[in-house]
């Protein structure tokens, strides 16, 4: 039998957060045996928003590395960078023609980034769900693993998918593009920010203090922690809406203590925040410590890295080759 296939990807702008790997990279590990995975590094979303071209081929590296530091298994996974397999962008212009614009004009993360671009807003921002819709769509995926701030997204592709593309183009009993279903794991799935325990954690704060990148140094983290924000009140809990930074800690140290929440509130319910900041920043500290490492290898075998990602690319292209050309003979094109 084949095993259910599963893509996802991160954007390659800046350092990956505990947060990407939280909500997302550490559930792709988990998924590797038991699914036929495909993870890309998207660079051609992180061109929605401005971009420095001398840090783009650098990040897009650092950030396939940090796949592989997290556990991606290069025996078991397919990775590869998404502007390489020009189907991508193809089958974007493609479902570009048949999804309604007020359907991404309804996109909240269009509009919270739109917001801060001002007059300067790109088509391509407005476009990036259904860039997403192409990655997701081109390896016939059963299953997209993604923090939940993603679900709107999923659930376009699912529509465009569906009632875009099959009930226009194929038959019920052959369908064109496969519809995706989302997987998203309740813990983790949104880690907040540290100097806000209402806003998701986010590489796009301005502030460096609100987050925990997984390359952070020890010392650095330890300040981090020390410096969160915190509430006036004793002892630590999950859950209470007027205390989103002790839930959202205590959510965390219980992620990366790998303890059951009630194990957890044995251990932390009493402590004062002088006690509990140095313990999660301790457990912090040791949980990343062998990504820092893996990492430190990898990066340092960057021919090796490029070669992988290179036979990523050829799997990639196979399978997407022949989505592209489904959809291409459904939609009427004159074969090639
Ligand atoms: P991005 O950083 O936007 O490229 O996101 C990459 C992946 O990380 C997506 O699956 C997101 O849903 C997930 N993600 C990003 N930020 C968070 C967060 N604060 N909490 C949980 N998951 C997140
Ligand atoms: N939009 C996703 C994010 O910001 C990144 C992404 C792009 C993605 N293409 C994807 C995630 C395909 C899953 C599948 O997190």
């Amino acid at each position: 039998m084949t095993k259910p296939r599963v893509l996802s990807g991160v954007q390659p702008t800046g350092s990956l957060h505990l947060g990407n790997w939280l909500g997302a990279i550490k559930n792709w590990v988990e998924l590797q045996d038991s699914h036929d995975t495909f993870f890309c590094v998207v660079d051609l979303h992180a061109i929605t928003v401005p971009h420095d071209p001398h840090e783009l081929a650098k990040n897009t590296i650092s950030t396939a590395a940090l796949y592989y530091a997290c556990g991606i298994d290069s025996s078991k996974s397919t990775v590869f960078v998404q502007s390489h397999v020009s189907s991508h962008s193809e089958l974007c212009w493609l479902l570009d023609c048949l999804t309604p614009l007020n359907w991404l004009e309804r996109m909240i993360q269009f509009k919270e980034k739109a917001v801060k671009q001002g007059d300067n807003v790109s088509v391509g921002l407005l476009n990036y769900p259904v860039l997403m819709a192409a990655d997701i769509l081109l390896y016939d995926a059963d299953l997209v693993p993604v923090g939940e701030d993603q679900k709107q997204h999923l659930e376009l592709a699912r529509n465009i998918a569906q009632q875009r593309v099959n009930s226009r183009f194929g038959s019920e009993e052959k369908p064109i593009l496969k519809v995706p279903e989302p997987l998203i794991i309740k813990e983790g799935a949104r880690v907040m920010s540290l100097t806000d325990g209402t806003a998701k954690m986010s590489k796009s704060d301005p502030n460096e203090g609100s987050r925990i990148n997984l390359l952070d140094p020890p010392e650095l983290i330890v300040k981090k922690i020390k410096r969160a924000k915190t509430d006036p009140m004793i002892g630590l809990e999950f859950d209470n809406p007027e205390r989103p930074e002790a839930s959202n800690l205590l959510n965390i140290y219980a992620i990366v203590s790998g303890l059951e929440r009630q194990l957890v509130l044995n251990e932390c319910a009493s402590m004062g925040w002088g006690k509990f900041k140095p313990l999660l920043a301790d457990a912090l500290v040791e949980t990343l410590r062998p990504v820092q490492t893996n990492y430190a290898e990898i990066i340092a075998n960057k021919t090796e890295l490029i070669d992988i990602l290179k036979q990523g690319r050829e799997k990639a292209e196979e399978v997407a080759s022949k989505t592209i050309k489904r959809v291409r003979d459904a939609m009427g094109f004159l074969e090639a």
